[in-house]
């Protein structure tokens, strides 16, 4: 099957997914900032989006998923440490979250969990999809720790030759997409 989007990472990745197009649009127009002591969890202004060029790991120009609605950043003291782009529907007409990056400074303080977590309530009551370099175990025991599965890997898709791994967080919910459950 045809790979319909692109992640940029040092290396590239696919992406991409839909449904109830108006409980989204209600859910983009208001979504449930997460806020905790320190680090809150919000949209990005487009200033935002555009100087995360400064620290960001990954290719590409940030603009592009704060324009398209789908990018939240974490502030922390009023800086912006970390964000975390996705798309409804570019993954097979599924959730799916695209880029994922805190600044090395602020690395293992639960700011990647609070951004995947922001994602999964963002979408409750669907299957969100991820993926990362086989490598990464950084980014493999986070997803492993908020209950997502490995449901495959694509060997070439990466310039650096790397296998990109596909996990997903299934939802509980009724009616869900689950392709685990499928036949
Ligand atoms: C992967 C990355 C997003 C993790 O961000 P983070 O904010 O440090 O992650 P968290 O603090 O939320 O970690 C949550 C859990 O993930 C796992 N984890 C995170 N970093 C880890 C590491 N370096 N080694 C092992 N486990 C790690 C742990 O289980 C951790 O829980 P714990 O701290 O209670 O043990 C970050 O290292 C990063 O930006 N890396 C570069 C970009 C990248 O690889 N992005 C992911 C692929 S898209």
């Amino acid at each position: 099957m045809a790979v319909l989007g692109q992640k940029h990472s040092r290396f590239m990745s696919a992406i991409t997914r839909g449904r109830t197009q108006s409980k989204l649009a209600q859910l983009l127009m208001n979504p449930n900032h997460t806020e905790t002591h320190k680090t809150q969890i919000r949209r990005a202004t487009y200033d935002e989006a555009k100087d995360l060029k400064a620290w960001d790991e990954f290719v590409g120009d940030r603009r592009i998923d704060n324009w398209r609605g789908e990018l939240f950043v974490a502030v922390d003291g009023g800086e912006v440490v970390a964000y975390i782009s996705y798309s409804s529907n570019l993954f097979y007409n599924r959730p799916f979250i695209g880029l994922l990056c805190v600044k090395a400074s602020y690395r293992r303080r639960g700011i990647a969990r609070q951004l995947i977590q922001q994602i999964l309530a963002t979408y409750d009551g669907l299957d969100v999809w991820v993926s990362t370099e086989e490598w990464n175990e950084p980014a493999v025991k986070l997803f492993d720790s908020l209950g997502f599965r490995k449901m495959g890997a694509i060997k070439g898709l990466n310039r650096d030759e790397s296998v990109e791994a596909y996990f997903v967080r299934q939802s509980c919910a009724e009616g869900a997409d689950s392709v685990a459950t499928q036949p």
